[in-house]
């Protein structure tokens, strides 16, 4: 043995190996992350006729982790192309992404200045990432620049500004004279580990969020709760698709019963589930649990979070998990209370005897048909590094089995419902409250994007 040639006894071998392990432990599982980095799922292009792809709302577009204080970043989602920056002070920006004096990117090696601004890498220009302002650089003060403001007379066939005489053509008009200049300024806020941004296609609301994100701060403070992990995964479907699951009730019986088959063939779970309006005045009536201590739990979420601000923008989820063994006993495992939150913000407060876990959940489109969708999990101390992986790659293979129907499905234009039955009921209630979220985004995506 190789032990005996170097004359190592257990308790060394066991002395160096047990840090080595836990070294290794510790690094994987302290804050575990499944990164489906590869699209690895293209299914059909066509989706038939949708809604919008980009609706309003609030979308996660980075992990505050990832933007550290001076780092300046170009991110396209939702049809914007922005830039990204951490200012001197700590806070994140976000700006449009081109310069108005030639067009560069200013993600694209654009620098901190004056502590706030943002200096574009082709000529110097500066933008003040509190307003939007383009200000002078190189001077302490931000002091606003002017200048003319010319366009092409017709960019797509190039045909000359008439002119009375025939000395000259001139291509590009003047539009404006000695105009300060401005760049669109975008509301982000940093919360849960991540910085969320405010896209609006009606300009008046740009600057002006209908509701703010919940933090979830407090709740996760008064229960201990730290974040253990994330899961990324690419969906090509239409952005809808993706928070309409969680007021699908029925389909939880058919795409997720299964735990691990392979090594629980006898377990499967069995859900019930509610999806309730927040506006509904019946809410915390529909909500009561049978279970006094969920009842409680989740009443206090319910006031704790929901507002009369934000009340028309939440749309409530209460789901139980049992566990059944040989299709007969059921064991209660949790009840979730969720909140859907705008078009792509959810958050997941699950109560079990067993143990305490939060999941903040996003949807981000990238493209029309590609989804960027993260499940970060939070869980109390006492659950040990590795469980909470395992519960968050629970919650992915929960997650894969969507994902294989809405890879390949048409988006639901025309629907078929049976409104005899409940599941039926709540799809028809939830597309309608979401339907809001939609609202003036067909002209901004015919006006705005290019594709
Ligand atoms: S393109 Fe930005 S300063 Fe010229
Ligand atoms: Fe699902």
């Amino acid at each position: 043995m190789i032990t005996d040639y170097l004359q190592l006894t257990t308790t060394t071998v066991l002395l160096i190996a047990t840090p080595i392990f836990y070294f290794i432990y510790h690094r994987i599982f302290r804050y575990f992350i499944f990164d489906q980095r590869t699209k690895v799922t293209k299914g059909k292009v066509s989706r038939g006729k949708c809604p919008p792809f980009f609706p309003n709302g609030w979308f996660w577009i980075i992990n505050s982790c990832d933007l550290k204080k001076g780092d300046v970043k170009a991110i396209s989602y939702c049809g914007r192309d922005v830039v990204l920056f951490r200012g001197t002070n700590s806070k994140p920006y976000v700006l449009d992404g081109f310069c108005p004096h030639m067009g560069a990117h200013l993600g694209v090696g654009g620098k901190i200045r004056h502590g706030t601004c943002i200096e574009c890498p082709f000529h110097g220009w500066t933008f003040d990432g509190e307003t939007g302002d383009c200000v002078l650089s190189g001077i302490e003060s931000k002091i606003i620049r002017t200048a003319d403001k010319y366009e092409y007379h017709d960019i797509e066939k190039c045909t000359a500004v008439p002119t009375n005489d025939n000395t000259m053509d001139f291509y590009l008009k003047k539009v404006n004279e000695q105009e300060e200049i401005k760049i669109k300024r975008y509301i982000c806020r940093e919360v849960n580990g991540s910085i969320l941004v405010w896209y609006h296609s009606d300009e008046k609301l740009r600057e002006h969020p209908l509701y703010e994100p919940f933090d979830m701060i407090n709740e996760l403070k008064t229960y201990n709760m730290t974040a253990r992990g994330e899961s990324i995964n690419y969906v090509n479907c239409h952005v809808q698709e993706i928070p309409e699951n969680g007021a699908d009730v029925r389909h939880f019986d058919f795409l997720h019963q299964s735990i691990i088959d392979i090594i629980f063939p006898f377990f499967k779970f069995s859900w019930s589930m509610l999806s309730e309006r927040a506006t509904n005045p019946r809410l915390h009536e529909l909500m009561t649990h049978s279970n006094p201590e969920v009842n409680a739990y989740k009443m206090r979420l319910l006031d704790t979070f929901i507002n009369d601000s934000n009340r028309p923008y939440i749309n409530v989820l209460s789901l139980n998990s049992y566990l059944q063994i040989f299709g007969k006993h059921k064991i209660f495992i949790f009840n979730a209370t969720g909140f859907q939150m705008g078009p792509s913000v959810v958050y997941l407060f699950l109560w079990s005897p067993y143990f305490q876990v939060s999941f903040f959940q996003t949807v981000t489109p990238l493209e029309k048909f590609n989804q960027r969708v993260m499940h970060r999990i939070f869980s109390t101390q006492p659950i040990p590094y590795w469980l909470s992986a395992l519960m968050l790659m629970g919650e992915v293979k929960q997650l894969f089995s969507d994902m294989n129907i809405w890879n390949n499905k048409i988006f639901g234009a025309k629907l078929s419902y049976n409104m005899k039955n409940d599941a039926d009921k709540c799809l028809h209630s939830w597309r309608n409250w979401y339907a809001q979220f939609y609202e003036g985004c067909y002209d901004f995506q015919s006006k705005s994007l290019s594709w």
